[in-house]
């Protein structure tokens, strides 16, 4: 039926196929939620697989810890991690409507205290009322760039700082492509970290290193001159 009033209108049953589903929607007054049409017109990169290479088989150790998930995407990566024991997990991410799926995936996981929260990490105020003051994991896949591109390199110096000074003891990271990773990796070390892993895809090409591992060792160039 529905075909059928689709071919009325537009002309041809054809038609309705050959414009597109989003346009077809658009004739009818349907306003399309998908979120990952709304972030930046991109594609979901990958598959889970994909974005969990290499993330169970870098040596750290998620139990007992607390952890943020910074760009936590709908929360699969949080969900994995929860299976491996943390003490805690907080989740934040851009958009609300990936932050509600976490939160209906997390609802299974009453026994793990949990909480996901939209913030935009590159909104400073906001970044200090939501997030806690220390976590002893920071997991930031495949974000840093996102940050990079669209506000450029001040405030993405400004992201990794701020989540720098909240990490006591490991910084997970994937950050493509290399000079990326590269600019990364300095802000790390200056903030007292150390590269202690380093995983590249097996096929990496321009997207570059894969998952890097950076561990506390002193405290960050900016709370020292902080006092
Ligand atoms: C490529 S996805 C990676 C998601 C997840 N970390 C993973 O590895 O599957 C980038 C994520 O970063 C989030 N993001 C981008 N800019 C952000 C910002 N300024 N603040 C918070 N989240 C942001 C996006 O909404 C998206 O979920």
């Amino acid at each position: 039926m529905k075909r059928a009033l689709l071919a009325d209108s537009l002309g041809t049953d054809h038609a309705a196929h050959s414009i597109g589903r989003e346009t077809v929607l658009k004739l009818f007054g349907i306003k399309l939620r998908a979120p990952w049409r709304r972030y930046g017109n991109t594609k979901f990169g990958g598959d889970w697989p994909y974005r969990l290479e290499g993330l169970f088989q870098s040596g750290v150790e998620f139990s007992g810890k607390t952890i943020l998930d910074a760009g936590c995407n709908v929360g699969i990566v949080a969900y994995e991690i929860a299976k491996h024991g943390p003490a805690s997990i907080h989740g934040v991410d851009y958009f609300p409507e990936f932050i509600t799926t976490a939160r209906n995936i997390f609802h299974g996981y009453r026994a793990l205290p949990h909480r996901f929260d939209v913030l935009d990490l590159t909104k400073p105020r906001r970044v200090e009322k939501t997030l806690s003051a220390n976590y002893d994991i920071i997991v930031f896949l495949a974000v840093w760039r996102h940050i990079y591109e669209r506000h450029g390199a001040v405030v993405a110096e400004q992201v990794a700082v701020t989540l720098a000074n909240r990490c006591t003891s490991t910084l997970i990271a994937r950050t493509a492509p290399a000079e990326l990773a590269d600019a990364f990796s300095s802000i790390m070390r200056r903030e007292g970290f150390e590269l202690v892993h380093e995983r590249r895809r097996a096929n990496s090409t321009s997207r570059g290193r894969s998952l890097s591992v950076y561990s506390r060792v002193r405290q960050s160039a900016s709370n020292e001159a902080n006092g």
